[in-house]
Protein backbone atom coordinates (compact mmCIF):
# COMPACT_ATOMS: atom_id res chain seq x y z
CA UNK A 1 0.00 0.00 0.00
CA UNK A 2 1.49 3.39 -0.70
CA UNK A 3 0.59 6.60 1.92
CA UNK A 4 1.15 10.35 0.26
CA UNK A 5 2.02 11.89 3.35
CA UNK A 6 3.85 14.98 4.01
CA UNK A 7 3.83 15.85 0.54
CA UNK A 8 5.83 12.46 -0.22
CA UNK A 9 4.75 9.25 -1.66
CA UNK A 10 5.60 6.66 0.65
CA UNK A 11 5.38 2.27 1.00
CA UNK A 12 3.71 0.74 3.56
CA UNK A 13 4.39 -2.46 4.79
CA UNK A 14 1.49 -2.54 7.54
CA UNK A 15 -1.83 -4.04 7.18
CA UNK A 16 -4.90 -2.58 5.91
CA UNK A 17 -6.46 -1.87 8.99
CA UNK A 18 -3.60 -0.69 11.21
CA UNK A 19 -4.45 2.27 12.77
CA UNK A 20 -3.01 5.34 10.70
CA UNK A 21 -1.28 6.41 13.68
CA UNK A 22 0.68 3.76 14.69
CA UNK A 23 1.74 4.10 11.10
CA UNK A 24 2.89 7.45 11.07
CA UNK A 25 4.69 6.72 14.55
CA UNK A 26 6.25 3.24 14.09
CA UNK A 27 6.59 2.69 10.75
CA UNK A 28 7.24 6.33 9.72
CA UNK A 29 9.06 6.83 12.86
CA UNK A 30 7.46 10.34 13.30
CA UNK A 31 6.42 10.77 16.59
CA UNK A 32 5.28 14.48 16.98
CA UNK A 33 1.89 12.99 16.41
CA UNK A 34 0.66 11.24 19.90
CA UNK A 35 -1.38 8.64 21.46
CA UNK A 36 -3.97 10.04 23.83
CA UNK A 37 -7.00 7.79 24.45
CA UNK A 38 -6.99 6.15 21.07
CA UNK A 39 -10.90 6.05 21.08
CA UNK A 40 -11.45 9.19 19.39
CA UNK A 41 -12.54 11.32 22.37
CA UNK A 42 -9.10 13.19 22.57
CA UNK A 43 -7.53 14.80 19.24
CA UNK A 44 -3.72 14.04 20.47
CA UNK A 45 -3.34 12.07 17.89
CA UNK A 46 -4.84 14.83 14.99
CA UNK A 47 -3.17 14.74 11.76
CA UNK A 48 -5.07 16.79 8.63
CA UNK A 49 -6.47 14.19 5.94
CA UNK A 50 -6.74 16.26 2.95
CA UNK A 51 -7.28 19.11 4.76
CA UNK A 52 -9.50 17.72 7.11
CA UNK A 53 -8.89 17.23 10.72
CA UNK A 54 -8.24 13.36 11.34
CA UNK A 55 -8.68 11.40 14.35
CA UNK A 56 -5.58 8.74 13.57
CA UNK A 57 -5.96 6.54 16.31
CA UNK A 58 -9.47 5.42 14.67
CA UNK A 59 -8.84 5.69 11.32
CA UNK A 60 -7.61 3.09 9.39
CA UNK A 61 -4.71 3.56 6.68
CA UNK A 62 -6.00 1.58 3.88
CA UNK A 63 -8.48 4.10 4.30
CA UNK A 64 -6.54 7.42 3.45
CA UNK A 65 -4.32 5.67 1.07
CA UNK A 66 -5.62 7.95 -1.75
CA UNK A 67 -5.89 11.13 0.33
CA UNK A 68 -2.67 13.27 1.08
CA UNK A 69 -1.63 13.24 4.75
CA UNK A 70 -0.15 16.08 6.91
CA UNK A 71 1.35 15.49 10.14
CA UNK A 72 2.56 18.57 12.54
CA UNK A 73 5.95 17.53 11.21
CA UNK A 74 5.34 19.03 7.82
CA UNK A 75 3.12 21.90 9.39
CA UNK A 76 5.15 24.92 8.55
CA UNK A 77 5.52 24.12 5.34
CA UNK A 78 1.99 25.22 4.41
CA UNK A 79 1.41 29.62 5.15
CA UNK A 80 -1.39 29.32 7.34
CA UNK A 81 0.39 26.47 9.41
CA UNK A 82 3.35 28.53 9.64
CA UNK A 83 1.20 31.59 11.47
CA UNK A 84 -0.76 29.17 13.54
CA UNK A 85 2.80 27.82 15.16
CA UNK A 86 4.41 31.92 15.67
CA UNK A 87 0.98 32.75 17.16
CA UNK A 88 1.58 29.56 19.54
CA UNK A 89 4.92 30.31 19.92
CA UNK A 90 4.07 34.57 20.34
CA UNK A 91 1.17 33.02 23.37
CA UNK A 92 3.29 30.78 25.07
CA UNK A 93 0.50 28.18 24.90
CA UNK A 94 2.09 24.86 25.82
CA UNK A 95 2.23 23.70 29.31
CA UNK A 96 4.01 20.26 28.72
CA UNK A 97 2.93 20.03 25.41
CA UNK A 98 1.57 16.63 25.01
CA UNK A 99 -1.49 17.42 23.42
CA UNK A 100 -0.31 20.89 21.05
CA UNK A 101 0.69 19.06 18.05
CA UNK A 102 -3.25 18.19 17.34
CA UNK A 103 -4.38 21.48 18.81
CA UNK A 104 -2.11 23.42 16.23
CA UNK A 105 -3.70 21.00 13.79
CA UNK A 106 -7.05 21.58 14.45
CA UNK A 107 -6.30 25.40 14.25
CA UNK A 108 -4.37 25.37 11.21
CA UNK A 109 -7.83 23.42 9.51
CA UNK A 110 -10.19 25.43 10.97
CA UNK A 111 -8.20 29.05 9.40
CA UNK A 112 -7.53 27.19 6.25
CA UNK A 113 -11.62 26.31 5.90
CA UNK A 114 -12.61 30.12 7.76
CA UNK A 115 -9.49 32.89 7.54
CA UNK A 116 -11.72 34.94 10.13
CA UNK A 117 -13.48 33.15 12.50
CA UNK A 118 -15.52 34.37 15.81
CA UNK A 119 -15.07 33.47 18.92
CA UNK A 120 -18.20 30.49 18.19
CA UNK A 121 -16.48 29.07 15.10
CA UNK A 122 -12.78 28.95 16.81
CA UNK A 123 -14.89 27.07 20.05
CA UNK A 124 -16.83 24.47 18.47
CA UNK A 125 -13.66 23.59 16.05
CA UNK A 126 -11.05 23.81 18.76
CA UNK A 127 -12.37 20.45 20.67
CA UNK A 128 -9.15 18.96 21.78
CA UNK A 129 -8.74 18.05 25.11
CA UNK A 130 -5.66 19.73 26.99
CA UNK A 131 -5.18 18.37 30.49
CA UNK A 132 -3.14 21.45 31.00
CA UNK A 133 -6.14 24.07 30.67
CA UNK A 134 -4.47 26.09 27.65
CA UNK A 135 -7.85 26.87 26.06
CA UNK A 136 -7.95 30.90 26.49
CA UNK A 137 -4.40 30.73 25.32
CA UNK A 138 -5.45 28.57 22.49
CA UNK A 139 -8.13 30.59 21.65
CA UNK A 140 -5.93 33.84 21.94
CA UNK A 141 -3.43 32.15 19.06
CA UNK A 142 -6.26 31.31 16.64
CA UNK A 143 -7.23 34.97 16.74
CA UNK A 144 -3.91 36.51 16.28
CA UNK A 145 -2.99 33.59 13.43
CA UNK A 146 -6.65 34.62 12.00
CA UNK A 147 -5.01 38.17 11.82
CA UNK A 148 -2.03 37.12 10.39
S1 LIG B 1 -5.60 9.42 20.75
FE1 LIG B 1 -6.88 9.73 19.06
S2 LIG B 1 -8.50 10.96 19.83
FE2 LIG B 1 -7.30 10.50 21.60
S1 LIG C 1 -0.41 21.33 27.20
FE1 LIG C 1 -0.46 19.61 28.54
S2 LIG C 1 -2.11 18.43 27.80
FE2 LIG C 1 -2.27 20.28 26.71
Amino acid sequence: MQLTINGKTRQIEAEAGTPLLWVIRDELGMTGTKYGCGAAQCGACTVLVDGQPTRSCVTTVETVADQPVTTIEAITDDPVGRRVVAAWVAHQVPQCGYCQSGQVMAATALLKQNPGPGDEDIASAMVNLCRCGTYNAIAAAVRQAARG
